[in-house]
């Protein structure tokens, strides 16, 4: 049996590190529990090189609760354009909004509460807790569980929801007692997976862990974390058209599938046996020209699109058209989409 590995032995020289080799970063400038919230939000799927402009334009924007909750969705999603995983923006408000009624507008100071809000999950709301207000609760992203298994060599792979129950546990009493040390726990536990144990290569040379490391003493660094075997995404063939008409650009809503609820460019995906034509004679339109096409490839978590763009001129559409800096200054479109408009350039 293989001896329990004890987090509290890595509190103190993590935290001493941690002072001292610590980012400035946005978020922790004033720590409170909304700008807390936000940037953790932005920070799911996202890097953190990525996230700090939006997380600076959000704040100016957006500075509290009460500006979220009744900010315009286009608005909202404005501010969100880019940073993909769109559903994270709504919850935010759809949090914000139950912040104000259910909670009377006070930000809930309990991960139990917080739980109960659109998109805040156990680290989320441990994140939140531990950040703001300097709780003993642990927060377990990613970054996390990499540098917890290669310090414990744990075999379990780390999608198993049980061992994160069971680390998040584990962690959590291994939190020192006052508030600021919790805060700054939460935080060096990521600052190390991002600066130091990194995915690929670890650097183990300059590690405060290093002597109460398991992986590091083994030199099985790269075997840690153990991950689940990879999904093999769906790949799909989609027309983007971007139909031009005297009023501008078509723009509508997608309905279904991925990026549902989104603005787009009126998109498509591509049967077996259907052309461009066929598609916009389905949409009602014969009287068209192509001007010119692009190919380009879009990754979402489960899916490949490859995307032909096809730019039209046309002298009626079924759609509503924008001028190009319209669409620039007020309407949100997903990346996948929005690459498009390389075409008129
Ligand atoms: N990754 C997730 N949360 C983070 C934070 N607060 N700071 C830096 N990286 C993070």
């Amino acid at each position: 049996m293989v001896k329990e590995y004890d987090f509290k032995n890595i509190v103190a020289p993590l935290l001493k590190w941690y002072r001292s080799n610590k980012r400035t970063l946005p978020w922790r400038i004033t720590p409170t529990p909304y700008r807390v919230w936000v940037s953790e939000i932005m920070l799911q799927q996202t890097r953190v090189e990525a996230v700090k402009d939006y997380f600076i334009r959000f704040m100016d924007a957006l500075p509290t609760v009460e500006a979220l909750a009744g900010c315009e969705e286009e608005k909202l999603l404005k501010l969100w354009e880019g940073l993909g995983y769109y559903s994270r923006a709504r919850n935010l408000q759809k949090a914000a909004k139950d912040i104000l009624v259910r909670f009377d507008g006070k930000f809930p100071t309990t991960a139990k509460d917080l739980q109960t809000l659109a998109g805040i999950g156990e680290y989320t709301a441990g994140a939140i807790c531990s950040i703001a207000y300097g709780q003993r609760v642990a927060a377990v992203d990613g970054n996390v569980l990499r540098v917890t298994a290669r310090l414990s060599e744990n075999p379990t792979v780390i999608t198993d929801r049980e061992y994160r129950k069971n680390l998040t546990e584990r962690l959590t009493d291994a939190y020192p007692d006052v508030g600021g040390d919790c805060a700054d726990f939460t935080q060096s536990l990521f600052e190390l997976g991002a600066l130091v144990c990194k995915p690929m290569n670890p650097d183990c040379g300059v590690c405060p862990l290093a002597k109460l490391c398991r992986a590091r003493e083994n030199g099985t660094q790269k075997l840690y974390p153990v991950l689940p075997e990879k999904r093999e995404k769906r790949r799909e063939d989609v027309y983007v058209f971007l139909i031009e008409t005297d009023e501008g650009f078509c723009i509508r809503r997608r309905e279904q599938g991925v990026l549902k609820g989104m603005n787009e460019f009126p998109t498509h995906i591509i049967q077996e046996g259907e052309s461009a034509e066929s598609v916009l004679n389905e949409w009602g339109m014969y009287a068209f020209t192509e001007i010119k096409r692009k190919n380009y490839r879009h990754i979402f978590t489960h899916i490949i699109w490859n995307i032909t763009c096809v730019w039209i001129k046309t002298d009626a559409a079924p759609f509503d058209c924008y001028a190009l800096d319209e669409i620039e200054e007020g309407i949100s479109l997903p990346t996948a989409i929005k690459q498009c408009v390389d075409i008129l350039t």
